[in-house]
């Protein structure tokens, strides 16, 4: 009978990146070439999945691929299963992989199993937003603080219960995730608890994409926008004492 020790596989939860290759660590790059199955969300694909083994199996579990009620728990499953099966798991998530990324439902899940896992830090999609617009997220004098907030609950929602004084306040760097739909009445928030309309903002859309998108605009102007859009890809949307007079040349 064999050790069953031995046929326990490993899972590396890696950080994906915000979608540019280039963007990949040099570990989640190795974890990709030596794993034997890649389970990755829809945000998490494309060029970055070139890294992985031409024999590797790759299991989309995006919103596209799953029945959205059952899609975690389906995710924990497979993870489970194939570690259980003594293969080397990689979970492919976007951005860093410890940011609004469930990653501990996933954690509590191969906890559970008794199945060895490690985390592959990695750069944000708000670190790459920053860095494509050629501005900072934080500022010695004016920026001391920096908070991700996400913009939308289970329901797809402003969240009820945010905390408007920390995100209304105007020294602070704030980057809001999947808040493209709830931004008009964000900002209707954040006007009644004091911050101004001319504080600065980006849009940054599919970050480290060919078609990247970045805007540079107020927060009024851009709740007119985000009115009428059509959201069909990822953005971030950052707000506070933004540096554009830095470098008024980018973005
Ligand atoms: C589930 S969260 C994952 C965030 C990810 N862990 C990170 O650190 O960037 C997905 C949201 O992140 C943002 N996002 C992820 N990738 C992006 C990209 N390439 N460009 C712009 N926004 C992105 C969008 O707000 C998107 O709705």
């Amino acid at each position: 009978m064999p050790d069953p020790a031995l046929r326990t596989g490993f899972v590396s939860l890696v950080s994906a990146g915000p979608g540019d290759p280039e963007l990949l660590t040099l570990k989640a790059v190795r974890r990709l070439a030596e794993a034997q199955v890649v389970l990755y969300d829809d945000l998490a694909s494309g060029a970055v999945l070139d890294h992985a083994a031409p024999e590797a199996q790759l299991i989309p579990v995006g919103k596209r691929a799953g029945r959205p009620s059952a899609r975690q728990e389906h995710v924990n499953q497979l993870l489970v299963q194939h570690a259980e099966a003594g293969l080397r798991v990689v979970r492919l998530k976007s951005g860093d992989a410890g940011i609004f990324g469930r990653l501990e439902e996933e954690l509590i899940a191969l906890t559970a199993a008794g199945i060895p896992f490690e985390i592959v830090p990695g750069v944000s999609s708000a670190s790459a937003a920053a860095a494509a617009a050629g501005i900072p997220l934080t500022r010695r004098l004016t920026a001391r603080r920096l908070q991700f907030v996400t913009g939308a609950d289970v329901t797809g929602r402003l969240p009820a219960d945010i905390n408007w004084a920390a995100i209304a306040d105007p020294g602070v760097t704030t980057v809001i995730f999947m808040g493209q739909r709830s931004f008009p009445e964000l900002v209707r928030g954040l006007r009644e608890h004091g911050l101004s309309g001319d504080t600065p903002a980006l849009f940054a859309e599919s970050v480290g994409h060919p078609h990247q998108r970045l805007i540079r605009t107020t927060i009024d102007e851009l709740a007119r926008m985000m009115e009428k859009a059509e959201v069909s890809q990822p953005g971030l949307i950052l707000y506070g004492p933004l540096a554009f007079d830095a470098t008024p040349q980018i973005g």
